[in-house]
């Protein structure tokens, strides 16, 4: 009995000495890299696996299209990083090689396609998801993902925080004896506080007056607890936005509230309740597939689909009728985030024209809709039609005065 008991206990002693080592990290400060002041930004490109492959190509085409000026001076440079695969994950037995990993952090910032995450009893080795894991190598702490719906007034920017909560430490837990399986989630005061600050940063830069946080603090008194208690110190630091807390239940709920939800502006929540919360909004929006979110650290950023690589569309032959959009979004997100905001802008007026308001195509995810390879045309078409932003302020107007 007691040799489970120390072995578990061994675990744990591993797992709180290296969170400690990571709070003393984050207590020393870094500045944001300042994309301004480099001679070169250099872009990876990765393109995971499953359907991850087919729509980050699509989403390159694009973010090449609109940097193209930029590429022909010298300015911007892309690098493609294999490697990303889940065979070659499988086979080095980890959730991200090392040379893969060399070569991420040589980037300035990265696009990244889905990739398969395993699961205890499928073909593959149970290694920790690429995701969760180049979040927490890169430090990634803020995924942000926005949901934007102009004809419902629903516009809705989330920030997950990243690196703690029950997801960093998922690949962790221990089975004590042959009966029990325990799993851990971690909050840290210099973790909450710096994904806090970076939604009422984005609040008070956006002229948002509400930033709602979202725990389960009246249960999960102590981590949930502490992400509440952090909330509400920080909120004091900006006067004239106004702080309220919902708890995930009820959010999941009020999301579908058509008389409430497009009250919500900002959210921010732990790992997991955000992971949940941005596909249930995603949904609202027209599916997980037209999603697309940054993960922001001091040194690198990674911009992504929300969802994964959909290995049941590649077994049913559904793959080219995926939807590239969120990752299309992605590379939107990506050149807002690189000092870009005008082709960032352009992406995004046109993948609002051909999903919410012209519509002249859809995508389903199979054959009753157009591949991801048309739809991409499709949204290129706008991208470079010199009447896009008069078409998409004269749609967006239309709907205001509706
Ligand atoms: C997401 C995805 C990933 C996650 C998966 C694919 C590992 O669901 O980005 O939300 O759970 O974080
Ligand atoms: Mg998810």
């Amino acid at each position: 009995m007691s040799d489970i008991v120390n072995a578990a206990k061994e675990k744990f002693e591993v797992i709180l000495t290296e969170q400690l080592a990571r709070v003393e990290e984050m207590k020393k400060s870094a500045n944001f890299t300042d994309y301004a002041s480099l001679d070169v930004i250099k872009v990876g490109v990765c393109f995971g696996d499953g359907i991850g492959e087919i729509i980050s190509k699509h989403a390159e085409t694009v973010l090449r299209h609109v940097l193209k000026d930029l590429v022909d001076a010298g300015k911007i440079e892309f690098k493609h990083i294999d490697g990303l695969t889940i065979e070659n994950r499988a086979a080095k037995n980890a959730a991200i090689p090392e040379d893969v990993l060399a070569e991420l952090k040589e980037c300035h910032v990265i696009l990244k396609g889905p990739t398969t995450t395993p699961q205890k009893g499928d073909e593959w080795p149970n290694i920790e998801s690429a995701n969760v894991a180049m979040r927490r190598y890169l430090d990634l702490f803020a995924n942000v993902r926005p949901v934007k719906i102009p004809q419902l007034g629903i516009d809705w920017t989330f920030f997950r925080e990243n690196t703690e909560g029950a997801y960093v430490l998922g690949s962790r837990g221990v089975d004590v004896g042959d009966d029990i399986s325990i799993d851990f989630k971690v909050i840290t005061e210099q973790g909450a506080e710096r994904i806090c600050r970076m939604a009422f940063d984005y609040a008070k830069n956006n002229g948002y007056d509400r930033v709602t946080v979202v725990t389960k603090s009246n249960v999960v008194k102590t981590t949930d607890g502490r992400f509440s208690q952090v909330a509400h110190r920080v909120a004091k630091d900006y006067p004239g936005i106004n702080l309220d807390e919902w708890y995930i239940d009820i959010m999941t709920a009020k999301l579908l509230d058509e008389a409430r939800r497009s009250d919500f502006k900002v959210m921010v929540m732990p790992n997991l309740y955000g992971d949940i919360l941005t596909d249930e909004a995603a949904q609202i929006q027209g599916g997980v597939g037209t999603a697309g979110s940054a993960n922001i650290g001091k040194k690198w950023a990674m911009f992504e689909a929300i969802h994964g690589s959909a290995p049941r569309m590649v077994t049913e032959g559904r793959a080219q009728f995926a939807d590239p959009c969120s990752m299309i979004k992605a590379s939107a997100m990506l050149c807002r985030h690189i000092g870009y905001p005008e082709q960032g802008e352009k992406i995004e007026m046109a993948l609002e024209l051909c999903g919410q308001f012209e519509k002249k195509m859809k995508i389903t995810g199979r054959d009753t809709g157009v591949t991801g390879e048309e739809y991409t045309q499709y949204v290129l078409g706008w991208v470079d039609n010199p009447d896009l932003k008069s078409t998409w302020e004269a749609e967006v107007d239309k709907v205001k005065g509706a």
